[in-house]
């Protein structure tokens, strides 16, 4: 379930992220959702939309109402495959017209995130969007300044702060038991998606695709990054792929990006789709970690992925072997959060994955891409509410 903080904690968060914000709070949204359940409309009916819609089918307080889909018999074999009985659209100005509903759910090619979350705000709906949730930092900026313009809301993916294991870890860092805070590392790659074309295109890569996450789990562990500097390539320049056959590879297939954080905290993230990992999809196996922190006093080391979790390695001390700790899930899947944000949505609970975080991750890996070009330290501007747990 979300976390339960009141609307007044949360309203410090929001000012302590120094923002000149002030979302409205969930029990003041303009869109009230009187009837039982959320109404929702997944636009984007592809490889994703197979864990989105079984899992959204999980809550009694959503009901999908709507599916839309460019390529529309994708929109209308989900709609069988599921069992969803909602309508089913080819355009989103035909869903935007068609049955009511509260919340859009976007899980299509990352290019056309920003302006498919753009026209939905305009009509007054409440948004999920898969990552990124636009383009630019300043496409984003707009499109969380117009939700709020509009006393409606906005959120992005990925919902890795939900997990117990970032929950254990941020506690661990709060409480100081790693001691004086250094540095740390991420990684995420596999061999790359096959199925689709964007994800290879000019402002697709393996940052907003995989990185993401990375930098998603040491924001929110370390605070908001205040520079970036990056070194991108391309290291495999032609791909094969389902929907357009031979392409030319556009966008980073390769990231390595620093971010300095508060406190002279330094970290780490790689990711690319050129990376050679049995546990690339599903992980749930995985015994190997893929973030580490290291203070002065101690280590951890969160083993699967962040989105994936499967535990955290403790080792604090020079006589004890390292410690496996907090290997609970607590329920917790990479693809919970259109269902978390619909199911806030109606019991008006913040939920812990909030629209700036998403927001700073994007000026990152636009920073990052700003930095491997020029060869420079990029300076950032966005904060988020910190800390997070
Ligand atoms: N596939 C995964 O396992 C996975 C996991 C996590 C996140 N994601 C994210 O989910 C998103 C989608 O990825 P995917 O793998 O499902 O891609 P996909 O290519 O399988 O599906 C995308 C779908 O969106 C549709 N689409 C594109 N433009 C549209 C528009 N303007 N209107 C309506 N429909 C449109 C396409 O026709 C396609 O069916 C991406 O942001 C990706 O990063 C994917």
């Amino acid at each position: 379930m979300p976390e339960n903080i009141s609307r007044q904690k949360f309203l410090q968060y929001t000012a302590a992220a120094g923002a000149a914000v002030l979302l409205s709070s969930l029990e003041s949204l303009a869109v009230e959702t009187p009837q039982k359940k959320l109404r929702v409309a997944l636009i984007g009916c592809g490889s994703v939309s197979n864990r989105y819609i079984p899992h959204l089918q999980t809550s009694s307080l959503i009901e999908i109402v709507s599916l839309c889909d460019i390529k529309y018999d994708r929109a209308v074999e989900q709609n069988k495959k599921y069992n969803v009985g909602a309508q089913t659209y080819p355009h989103i100005d035909k869903m935007l017209a068609g049955v009511p509903f509260d919340m859009m759910v976007t899980t299509t090619d990352m290019q056309a995130h920003g302006m498919l979350n753009k026209k939905a705000l305009m009509a007054g709906k409440h948004v999920w969007s898969e990552k990124p949730m636009a383009n630019t930092y300043a496409e984003g900026k707009a499109l969380f300044d117009l939700a709020k313009s509009k006393k409606i809301r906005i959120w992005g993916a990925p919902a890795v702060v939900n997990s117990p294991q970032f929950e254990y870890m941020s506690k661990a860092l709060q409480d100081g038991k790693l001691g004086r805070v250094a540095s740390a590392h991420g990684q995420y790659g596999h061999t790359g998606p096959t199925w689709s074309a964007f994800f290879y295109e000019k402002l697709g890569g393996s940052m907003p695709d995989l990185g993401v996450y990375n930098m998603a789990t040491l924001t929110g562990l370390l605070g908001p990054a205040k520079s970036v500097m990056a070194m991108l390539s391309i290291v495999k320049p032609e791909r094969t792929v389902d929907d357009k056959g031979k392409i030319k590879v556009e966008a980073e297939d390769n990231a390595h990006v620093l971010l300095e954080h508060d406190k002279n905290v330094i970290s780490h993230v790689m990711c690319g789709f050129n990376f050679f990992d049995p546990h690339g999809h599903e992980a749930g196996t995985q015994s190997l970690h893929s973030i580490q922190i290291y203070g002065d006093s101690g280590n951890m080391r969160l083993i699967g992925y962040d989105w994936e979790t499967n535990g955290v390695v403790m080792d604090t001390s020079w006589d004890e072997p390292p410690k496996l700790v907090s290997t609970d899930k607590g329920g917790y899947v990479w693809q919970e959060g259109a269902t978390k944000i619909g199911e806030a949505l109606v019991t008006k609970v913040e939920p812990r994955i909030n629209a700036e975080h998403a927001l700073h991750v994007l000026e990152i890996i636009e920073a990052a891409r700003k930095s491997s070009e020029t060869g420079m330290k990029i300076k950032l501007k966005s904060k988020f509410p910190w800390p997070m747990v």
